[in-house]
């Protein structure tokens, strides 16, 4: 086509109405909340940019589907039909529904990972993290030192540093590193993609040092897309071909399917290796449910399986990928400093440029989320030092290597005047930065504190 408008490759079939909380009310919900946005009632949030994460609209199609679902606890058609359009897609033999994506970490990593190992990714999500730390291992980034910069405009910031790979492979020795994953995209990394370069050089060190590899492969319909538009060689490849060359690089995959499985829940684990599997399958049915639901409703196995052949439709990513770039466009041209070049599904705020008079130990990231909730409703997510600091035993926390506000934009539910909005909301606030306060936590837990601490401003 010749316009230069993307349009929004669907019309609206049915709609729930927005609620306008007032200033007061937001203020007020604040102080309830610990400044924690966590805390929130959702009724309370006007544009919810909280996570991409199970917030999507599902399609007629999806929901058609869900209604001829079929509910058996053994053997479901809806569980078959799941699992072929993932075998198809993925090329893995073994497919293991589970709740969510952290289910299917926490089994495969209950079966793999013993204390004292070290399992490598480009940037491990906070889940796959804590899962691996839960286990006694260490869990190590050794994303690109450009994938650390956010300003920096690489392609594929999303990349492993295959020297420091090789490296953390001779200093620990193959037997410590049960496997190596790549997350595609690089989520708590600024969303940023993978190159099928970078994962042909993994699979290779992998294969070599006869080390397992895994995708997490949340967002692989997106990095999928990247990969067409900036990787040399994949212009002319439909976006289907892309994901199952990305897929045939591994020895198996976890998923998330409330992002590219276009569902508000659900999951899954698939890999080739028949005997891990096995292990796998017995964990699942201990804490999630007999192999052919893995505590999903067979309407979940049918919503996931029509979620994941819309996902790849070309004109839907390029929608996707560019009502993303819009939002970052926006507020990049009014001088916000954010994450370059826009991630897939989400932009991500540079707090620690915006703000700073506020070090990492007063939680800028922190700062300006809240912030942009006061002003416009507008709930994004802290990235940074409340969610990867490490706490000391005394004097400020370690810092986290970024400061940076996600606002990650849920799939087909806002249009392009609810995004105009939240530009508007950042602008604004961005105008009045230096009066931006820091915060101290006043309680938290030991494991993702993120989620349930508590704040006070520093005034
Ligand atoms: C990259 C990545 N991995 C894993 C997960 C965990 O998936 P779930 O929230 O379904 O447990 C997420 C969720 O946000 C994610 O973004």
């Amino acid at each position: 086509m010749s316009f230069r408008t993307i349009i929004e490759p669907f019309r609206i079939h049915s709609v729930q109405s927005l609620r306008m909380p007032s200033r007061e009310e937001r203020e007020a919900a604040l102080v309830a909340a610990g400044f924690n946005l966590f805390g929130l009632n959702a009724d309370q949030v006007i544009i919810d940019l909280l996570t991409d994460s199970g917030t999507g609209a599902m399609s007629s199609r999806q929901w058609a589907g869900m209604l001829d679902a079929d509910e058996s606890y053994a053997g479901s058609r809806s569980f078959f039909r799941f699992r072929d359009v993932i075998a198809e897609l993925t090329g893995f033999k073994e497919v293991i529904p589970t709740h969510q994506g952290r289910a299917a970490e926490r089994i495969l990593f209950g079966q793999m990972v013993k204390p004292g190992d070290v399992v490598l990714n480009n940037t491990h999500f906070d889940t796959t993290r804590a899962n691996i730390e839960y286990n006694r291992a260490e869990a190590r980034d050794l994303v690109i030192a450009e994938g650390r910069v956010p300003s920096s405009t690489h392609p594929f910031k999303g990349d492993m540093d295959i020297a420091a790979l090789e490296a953390s492979i001779q200093k620990e020795g193959a037997a410590r590193i049960p496997l190596v994953m790549m997350t595609v995209t690089n989520n708590s990394g600024g969303g940023q993609p993978v190159s099928m370069t970078n994962l042909k050089a993994v699979s290779e060190t992998c294969r070599r040092y006869k080390i397992p590899f895994f995708l997490d492969a949340c967002r692989f319909a997106e990095n999928a897309y990247f990969i067409k538009m900036r990787e040399p060689g994949y212009a002319e490849r439909t976006p289907r071909s892309i994901a199952q060359e990305m897929f045939a690089l591994s020895d198996g995959c976890t998923m998330s399917a409330k992002k590219d499985g276009l569902a508000n829940i659900g999951g899954f684990l698939a890999m080739n290796d028949p005997v891990l599997a096995r292990r796998c399958r017995n964990i699942l049915i201990l804490t999630e449910g007999f192999p052919t639901y893995g505590g999903l409703a067979g309407y979940d196995l049918e919503a996931i399986a029509r979620g994941l052949e819309e996902v790849l439709d070309e004109d839907y990513l390029r929608y996707r990928i560019r009502s993303t770039a819009y939002l970052a466009d926006k507020i990049a041209a009014a001088g916000v400093p954010i994450v370059q070049p826009p991630g897939g599904h989400a932009v991500y705020i540079d707090a620690a440029a915006m703000l700073p008079h506020i070090p990492p130990a007063r939680y800028p990231a922190q700062a300006l989320a809240v912030e942009l909730y006061r002003t416009g409703g507008v709930r994004g997510v802290e990235i940074g030092t409340v969610m990867f600091g490490r706490k000391q035993a005394e004097g400020p926390d370690l810092p986290a290597a970024m400061e940076l506000v996600r606002l990650a934009i849920p799939r087909r539910t806002y249009t392009q005047s609810h995004i105009d909005y939240v530009a508007e909301v950042v602008i604004d606030v961005a105008t009045r930065r230096e009066a931006i306060p820091g915060y101290e936590i006043v309680e938290q837990q030991p494991y993702l504190r993120h989620f349930t601490a508590r704040f006070m401003p520093l005034l």
